[in-house]
């Protein structure tokens, strides 16, 4: 394996960065393609069809020109929709990003959890079907909040986000029949772990699982034999629609994402 292929991350946004965060945690050195189809933003309201056409489709091209070694759908909402379709479309390793519900099952006492994702995530039979293997004997409350996406949009794009408005858009998954109950929530939006010190304070009593370090740690697993660079090299940000300006760019760097451009 050449030590210079990247891995490729791709989300409709920012959400991918709570997966690159401990992916590079573990791989520190690793080159990093980002690709957001903030163009396509956001995923959540868009119809099952047009993601499972739009994802590998944009794809395709992408792997052409960067040679990864190894493609992270950092997006639950297409993970759950589109990740057989960019399987078969791709002849390389495509990791997903799914409810981390086993996890959560295997914790909660109360046997209520919380499935906190996009509108379209928390209605896909892929949802269904982890909730029968994995939290069969739970009952499991799952809340669509396009308000959290935009919030941690806003967050990283540098503007203030209070508890308050954090709160208010989980709030009905606790309002609902036995959602007082929820004791461990699934964080099945890569956006919501960005909004992670905001959600904590809102419902400190409440365990949130986040899926991304055993994204990290499968990443590292099917890389495990692979040559990195020596020093890590500036990662790559692609943006299908305009790329960010303004504090966005500071919260990229973070990452060492500072080379940003449009697709
Ligand atoms: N980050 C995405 C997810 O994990 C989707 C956010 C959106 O575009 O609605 O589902």
């Amino acid at each position: 394996m050449n030590p210079a292929a990247p891995l490729l991350f791709f989300d409709s946004g920012v959400g991918g960065l709570s997966v690159l965060r401990p992916t590079l945690a573990l791989l520190p050195t690793a080159p990093i393609v980002y690709v957001a189809d903030n163009a396509g933003f956001p995923y959540g309201a868009r119809s099952e069809a047009d993601i499972a056409e739009r994802v590998p489709a944009l794809l395709e091209p992408l792997v052409e020109r960067f040679h990864p070694r190894l493609v992270v759908i950092a997006c639950n909402t297409a993970s759950t929709i589109a990740l057989d379709h960019a399987r078969s479309a791709l002849d390389l390793p495509v990791v997903g990003t799914v409810p981390a519900i086993k996890p959560a099952a295997e914790m909660s006492r109360s046997r209520v959890i919380g499935v906190l994702g996009t509108q379209a995530t928390v209605r896909q039979p892929y949802v269904d079907d982890l909730a029968a293997r994995f939290a069969a004997d739970c009952t499991v409350i799952r809340h669509g909040s396009p308000e959290l996406v935009e919030l941690a949009e806003a967050k990283l794009a540098g503007e203030a986000v209070s508890v308050k408005a954090v709160r208010a858009a989980a709030q009905p998954m606790f309002d609902a029949d036995r959602g007082a109950e929820i004791d461990v929530v699934v964080l099945a939006c890569t956006h919501f772990p960005l909004l992670d010190e905001e959600l904590r304070s809102a419902f400190p009593s409440v365990a949130l699982i986040d899926g991304g370090p055993g994204i990290a740690r499968r990443i590292a697993y099917l890389t495990r034999d692979q040559a990195w660079p020596e020093a890590p090299p500036p990662g790559i940000a692609l943006f299908t629609g305009a790329p960010p300006s303004g504090p966005l760019r500071h919260s990229l760097a973070r990452f060492a994402l500072e080379d940003i451009r449009l697709l």
